[in-house]
């Protein structure tokens, strides 16, 4: 059932997310170091008519990796063939995607932390050899069987770093992390796929947007559908920055991006007049999964040095008292900032 989930949400979001995908390097904004380190790893590879090197891309969700994933398979002219930790159950669902590669293929593997040991287990000689160990029969009787695979490039995509195994890891031979995006590459992204949409966005609408989606393109192509919405109900030919004002304000999108859970994250952290809070304690609070919190919430707040982590637990720091108009001196004004 669970499984049947999975692939539903895949298919759902690879419709959302296709037409906008960027086809093309031009296209892919931002990201300057990987996109250059990839280009020459491509093009060597290229050279010595060989399969890419296994890549990994870490990062929080919406930053570009599946995007990525499509880039390099286009560059190395590769079939790519994609699917998700999840939906690898069991070890023969592995070896009947791998014994169907053909030379050359790429093999996408989103959300790659999530493979049990056993499954790794047999990734493991696939990524170092090509080659499949499959074992007939147990105890003394048993038999292991090597079959021969094509040379493929497996890519591997995880929003949580520190939960990828360390062997696992170090048999990719290329490591990207993917960082958040500036609001200047924000709003380039957001006006190339406005003319997508065939639908304008002035270039301070677009900078709007930009600075309010938490650095994120998945968000900042989220809210430029929606802000499109207000504009062509109020009969509008293109987007102004009055309407994308407007428009990111009746959805609720601060200032500064935060949403409705980095607000209560960092009053948690304030609420604690300076002592570190523990990643359980704010999960708990935030009713989120510790997982979620550490890879989904926490990094941009980081990123944009609102908290800091230390041994004992998160800070908020001096950004975040001014934020809430609160001077880290005298606590005693929290609760007039309370009315935000
Ligand atoms: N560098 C970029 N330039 C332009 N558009 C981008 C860029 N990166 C991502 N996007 C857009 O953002 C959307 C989300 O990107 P993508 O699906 O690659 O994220 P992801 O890192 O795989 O996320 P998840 O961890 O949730 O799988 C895509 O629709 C894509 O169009
Ligand atoms: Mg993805």
């Amino acid at each position: 059932m669970e499984r049947i989930i999975e692939i539903e949400k895949m298919k759902i979001e690879n419709e959302y997310e296709n037409s906008l995908r960027p086809k093309t390097w031009n296209d892919y904004i931002g990201q300057d170091k990987i996109k250059k380190n990839l280009q020459v790893f491509i093009e060597a590879s290229k050279r010595r008519n060989e399969s890419l090197d296994h890549v990994l891309f870490f990062g929080p969700p919406g930053l570009g990796k599946t995007t990525l994933a499509y880039l390099i398979a286009t560059e190395m002219s590769a079939n790519i063939k994609m699917t998700a930790a999840p939906m690898i159950e069991k070890s023969g669902d592995l070896a009947a995607i791998l014994t169907n590669l053909q030379e050359g293929d790429v093999l996408f593997i989103d959300e790659i932390h999530r493979l049990s040991p056993a499954i790794e287990e047999v990734l493991y000689p696939a990524m170092e050899d090509f080659r499949l160990d499959i074992i007939i029969g147990s105890g003394p009787a048993a038999q292991t069987i090597k079959i021969d695979l094509p040379r493929f490039t497996l890519i591997g995509a995880t929003t949580r770093a520190g939960m990828i195994s360390s062997p696992l890891r170090d048999r990719f031979g290329m490591h990207f992390r993917l960082q958040f995006y500036s609001q200047n590459e924000l709003g380039r992204i957001i006006q190339k796929a406005s003319l997508k949409l065939n639908f304008a966005c002035k270039e301070d609408a677009a900078q709007e947007m930009a600075k309010r989606c938490r650095g994120t393109p998945r968000i900042a192509l989220r809210l430029l559908k929606r802000v499109r919405d207000f504009a062509q109900i109020h009969n509008e030919e293109f987007i102004s920055k009055e309407r994308a004002k407007y428009g990111l304000d009746e959805l609720g999108v601060d200032e500064q991006g935060f949403d409705e859970m980095d607000i209560k994250f960092l009053r948690i952290l304030l609420e604690a007049k300076g002592r570190p809070v523990g990643l359980s304690t704010i999960s708990a609070s935030l009713s989120e999964d510790e997982g979620t919190v550490e890879d989904v919430i926490e990094p941009y707040l980081i990123a944009t040095g609102y908290i800091e982590r230390t041994a004992r637990g998160r800070i908020a720091t001096v950004k975040s008292y001014e934020l809430f108009k609160l001077s880290p001196m005298n606590m005693g004004l929290f609760k007039d900032a309370d009315e935000r």
